[in-house]
């Protein structure tokens, strides 16, 4: 018999994870959402709130949704209230060591038979899942950015996820009106693999100064049909986060394709890590609105 995934775990209210948690409780689940301090937690909570506004704004979810949608997410520093989660989902920075920690802990915390899923965009899911004592119940689930927005998650099995753990996640991943793609464990997945090369082309093409910002955006809007141009998709992606993903991928394959362009790094130590920030490629009047510098 199917599981069922109606008390669901997120760790790290970031953008992924906030965006995550929007997505569940807006399909009726209950979220515990986990962040390290109250600070952390209240900015996740405002990403929600922010969000969701936005889509009521819109008239994408009337009000007595949106209350309800905020009703189900509890905010919490404690990682042992995750102990009743049918399912975790772990969104926390791209860095091995700190998921390795995350999934000891949840492994002691959580029941034997809960799924553990993590949100890596470029981390090896089996590297993740030999931390705990269930690896055949770990899995990659990840998502796009923006999550309450784009539809594919990435549902990523390793050698020895079991075949209905993947089953379960990719039928939950319908019921939150996801698409999922099953892919191995591999690089990047499949979206970041081919994504990646092509956003640090951009970059190298911007930093030797072939074109402006503005008119290598252009291209392949206008050209290609792509919703946003490289640049401004690195300013919502985070330089951080693009830099982190790059230098993965890079490492793992050594393929130049990857291998993160210098201007991303001066740009990250500058703080310039894009709308997060305020500032990337373009600035930012309002988090949502670009004004170019
Ligand atoms: N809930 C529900 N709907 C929402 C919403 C929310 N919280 N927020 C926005 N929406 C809806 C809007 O109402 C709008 O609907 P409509 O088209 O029917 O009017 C739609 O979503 C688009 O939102 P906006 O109008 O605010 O914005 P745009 O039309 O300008 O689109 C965008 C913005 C969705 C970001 C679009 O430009 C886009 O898809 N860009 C590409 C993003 C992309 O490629 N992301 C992948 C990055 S890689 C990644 O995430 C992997 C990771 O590992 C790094």
């Amino acid at each position: 018999m199917a599981r069922e995934f109606s008390v669901v775990g997120v760790v790290g209210l970031g953008t992924m994870g906030s965006g995550i948690a929007e997505v569940l409780a807006r399909s009726g689940v209950t979220v515990v959402a986990v962040e390290v301090d109250d600070h952390a937690a209240a900015r996740g909570r405002g990403h929600i709130e922010h969000s969701t506004a936005r889509a009521a704004a819109k008239g994408k979810l009337d009000e007595a949704a949106r209350t309800e949608l905020l009703a189900r997410i509890r905010y919490t520093t404690t990682m042992a209230d995750l102990a009743d989660a049918d399912l975790v989902i772990e969104a926390v920075p791209e860095n091995l060591e700190l998921k390795a920690e995350i999934f000891r802990r949840l492994d002691e915390i959580t029941r034997p038979e809960t799924v553990l899923a993590s949100n890596t965009s470029s981390l090896s899911v089996t590297e993740i899942g030999v931390h705990t004592r269930r690896p055949g119940k770990v899995v990659g689930m990840h998502f796009f950015n923006p999550a309450p927005v784009l539809k594919l998650i990435e549902v990523v099995r390793t050698v020895v996820t079991e075949p209905d753990v993947v089953t379960d996640v990719v039928e939950f991943g319908k019921a939150l009106g996801k698409t999922p793609v099953v892919i191995g464990d591999r690089a990047g997945f499949i979206a970041n693999a081919l994504l990646f090369g092509y956003l640090n082309h951009a970059v190298r093409m911007y930093e030797q100064r072939y074109a402006t910002r503005e008119d290598l955006d252009a291209a392949m809007r206008l050209g290609c049909g792509y919703p946003m141009g490289p640049l401004a998709l690195l300013d919502l992606i985070g330089l951080d986060t693009a830099y982190e993903i790059l230098d993965t991928m890079y490492r793992q394959s050594r393929d130049k394709l990857h291998a993160p362009a210098p201007l991303l790094k001066q740009m990250i130590t500058a703080g310039l890590l894009g709308r997060k920030s305020g500032r990337g490629f373009y600035s930012y009047d309002a988090p949502d609105s670009p004004t170019v510098v």
